[in-house]
């Protein structure tokens, strides 16, 4: 009987004459990251083998003893007692190796299953959790943001455009911002999700199979089921075995994810410098400098902002690694697994670190009330009043920036102009014209949907609130 040498690579089959050059070994394998797959390519294992024993493949005995062996093997890379051997080249070979040297029907599990569908179902099932784990820290950010709104529900900011100050807006609305883009972000990630939850297993490595595989059973097994219970199965083999777009789109809203977590690290930065002010970061969650004895670092939001350059880098490897590939399988594709599990493990953490800083950041109240006391920030509330009293908006434009140069000449804040000096600029103004000025009833009128006002941004608080409780 033909003999396969110990340890050899089980997928050098009866025509290699020699062994793998170790060099080439070192190249090729992907050992090294890819089993992090284990726990999911053992799932896989354990359905195809429950499949192949429902056809026929399998005796009971012989399914029996490849589900024993299999959990047998996860308990121990659990306990990091399993030996990983690199000249098997990956998790795939790795598992089945050591199986069938326990279990002799282990060398019946390949039947009909490549490497090739094998690694599309094992980073298929891999993501669906990843993406699960990830919405639940997008949530648990939102949840930060919003407490830290409903704790200084009453504090004013200004609001800026082009870093300037521009109108005054409850903090609260600053912070929800970041809310509603983490929300779109969850969206985007569910939808990745529809299209990651699909099974290729079935396709083998191009064409299929010869024998009547049951794909339904095995992706019923796995949780291949859309929200209707519906099951979802590849259509087309070539494309199973060679599809990784929904690596790319999660990359995509991976890459958006940390944009949006830059800029809310931006703004983080910012506020807590002197000359802003505006938050303390708890010392648990800031880092000191090695030489000025002063300092407290906002070092999370830093690295967060920092680390968009790879999750960005990432998304571009993958477009770049599939552009050129010919149909089907071919061996470049290994390349993705490492830019994806980056791209997982980077906004994951962000996102986490992130809200724990939040959880641990306090308030400067008195700094925010100052920076929003800025009369200048209601000059566009005092060109309402005069819209109000019919004037056509443009006009009323000028004429307050008329008011504003004169506040600047004699040295005054806006709201301390006298009634006589407003109206040496325009007759409309009356005795109601500084009322504008009033920070209180200035953000009680900003009704709209969608606007800083009081009682809006009261109704979005408990919106959000009740949304992600
Ligand atoms: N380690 C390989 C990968 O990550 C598994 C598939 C190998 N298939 C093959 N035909 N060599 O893509």
């Amino acid at each position: 009987m033909l003999k396969m040498k110990n340890n050899s690579s089980i997928s050098r089959s009866g025509r290699f004459a020699r062994e793998i050059d170790a060099n080439v070994m070192k190249f090729t394998q992907s050992i090294s990251f890819d089993r992090r797959l284990w726990r999911h390519d053992i799932l896989g294992s354990l359905a195809h083998a429950a499949m192949l024993r429902k056809i026929g493949v399998l005796s009971t005995k012989e399914a029996n003893a490849i589900a024993k062996g299999l959990k047998a093997i996860a308990r121990e890379i659990e306990a990091d007692k399993f030996k990983w051997k690199p000249a098997l080249e990956d998790v795939h070979m790795n598992i089945e190796a050591e199986l069938t040297k326990r279990v002799p029907a282990g060398a019946k599990l390949h039947t009909a299953r490549s490497r090739n569908d094998q690694v599309a179902l094992d980073v298929r099932l891999w993501l669906r959790d990843e993406i699960i784990l990830l919405l639940g820290e997008i949530g648990g950010l939102q949840r930060a943001l919003v407490s830290l709104g409903e704790k200084n529900a009453d504090v004013l900011i200004p609001g800026y455009t082009h870093l300037q100050r521009a109108q005054p807006v409850y903090l609260a609305h600053h912070l929800l911002a970041y809310v509603e883009m983490l929300e779109r972000d969850c969206e985007r990630f569910w939808d990745c999700h529809s299209r990651v939850n699909v099974c290729p297993l079935g396709s083998g490595a191009i064409a299929g199979s010869t024998l009547p595989l049951d794909r339904v059973l095995v992706a019923k097994l796995l949780g291949f089921v859309d929200v209707d219970g519906k099951v979802q199965l590849t259509q087309n083999s070539m494309d199973a075995v060679s599809d990784r777009d929904f690596a790319v789109e999660f990359c995509a809203a991976g890459a958006l994810l940390a944009v949006h977590l830059s800029r809310l690290a931006e703004d983080v930065i910012l506020w807590a410098g002197a000359e802003f002010n505006f938050i303390k970061i708890a010392d648990a969650y800031t880092t000191g400098s090695s030489l000025m004895p002063q300092k407290k670092n906002p070092d999370i939001a830093e690295l967060t902002r920092g680390k968009t350059g790879r999750v960005f880098g990432n998304l571009m490897s993958l477009l770049t690694l599939l552009k050129g590939l010919p149909m089907t399988y071919n061996r470049d594709l290994q390349e993705d697994k490492e830019r994806l599990f980056d791209t997982a493990d980077t906004v994951r953490a962000s996102t986490r670190l992130m809200a724990a800083m939040l959880r641990n950041t306090k308030i400067n109240r008195a700094a925010c009330a100052a920076a929003a006391s800025d009369p200048a920030l209601l000059a566009t509330d005092l060109a309402d009043y005069l819209v109000r009293k019919g004037m056509a908006f443009r006009t009323a434009h000028h004429v307050v920036g008329a008011v504003v140069a004169l506040a600047e000449k004699t040295g005054k804040p806006l709201n301390q102009l006298t009634l006589a000096e407003l109206q040496s600029i325009d007759k409309t103004f009356g005795r109601d014209a500084l009322g504008v000025f009033n920070l209180k009833t200035a953000m009680a009128k900003r009704n709209l949907t969608g606007a800083p006002g009081t009682k809006e941004v009261a109704k979005q608080l408990a919106r959000w609130r009740e949304q992600l409780s």
